[in-house]
């Protein structure tokens, strides 16, 4: 099933715009979407939940093939709920972003969540937004994209992100926590961040978000996986 259904995968660090381009890019061709990186933070969010501590990894591989998580749309509003509980915003904190980064390094959590990202790829298509789409998830993919920009540029699109959500965060801390995040994410010796050998990489320092939209579905439509909407 895997082979026959397209799948666009959008890796890179955090805060290169992955999330918001691969939903619009979703929601313009009709595909799925997987926000792989919400399953770490759930991961991590339900550990604390549990009183689990972020190094027992045993028991966070547990934790993490028994998510019980739902991300259903409601009046086209995305929700996401976790044991059945509306999570909001709380996984979306730097904090909450730390956590999943600490238990994402973690083997086991990774094998654990390795066949659940797979389910999502279902017709009539799938765009999955990570860190290891290309290289681990869907390494058949037949388009891959790592999305970069500089750190800087980053962290002034997060403190915006964060403003818009309510959520406070000093813009110098926040190039901080990329930094560390960056190198930890990149460092780690199980699927650690980097393009896929057969990986397009597109640095968005200087584009738009719809100019980096438009030329994805270009691609797609280039290589026949989409019919050029
Ligand atoms: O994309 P994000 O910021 O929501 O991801 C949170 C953390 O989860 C990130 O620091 C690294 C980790 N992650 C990962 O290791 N592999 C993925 N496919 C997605 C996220």
């Amino acid at each position: 099933m895997t082979a026959k259904v397209p799948v666009l995968t959008i890796d890179g660090p955090g805060g290169a715009g992955k999330g918001t381009i691969s939903s619009l890019v979703a929601e313009r061709l009709g595909w799925h979407l997987l926000d792989s990186g919400a399953l770490y933070r759930l991961t991590a969010q339900a550990a604390v939940k549990h009183g689990v501590a972020l190094d027992d990894e045993p028991a966070l591989a547990t934790i993490a093939a028994e998510l019980d998580v739902a991300f259903p749309v409601e009046e086209g509003q995305p929700r996401t709920l976790l044991e059945g509980e509306e999570v909001g915003q709380t996984i979306r904190t730097e904090q909450a972003g730390e956590r999943a980064s600490q238990v994402a390094a973690l083997p086991l959590v990774r094998a654990a969540l390795l066949q659940r990202q797979r389910d999502f790829c279902q017709t009539p298509g799938l765009v999955a937004d990570g860190r290891d789409m290309g290289t681990v998830v869907f390494p058949d993919a037949p388009l891959k994209i790592f999305l970069t920009a500089s750190a800087e540029e980053r962290a002034r699109r997060r403190h915006l992100q964060l403003q818009e959500a309510g959520v406070g965060a000093s813009l110098s801390s926040l190039l901080k926590e990329i930094q560390a995040r960056d190198a930890r994410d990149t460092q780690r010796s199980v699927a650690p961040l980097k393009p896929a050998d057969d990986a397009i990489t597109l640095d968005t320092t200087r584009l738009s978000i719809p100019e980096v939209v438009d030329q994805l579905t270009e691609l797609l439509a280039q290589r026949g996986l989409s019919n050029g909407i």
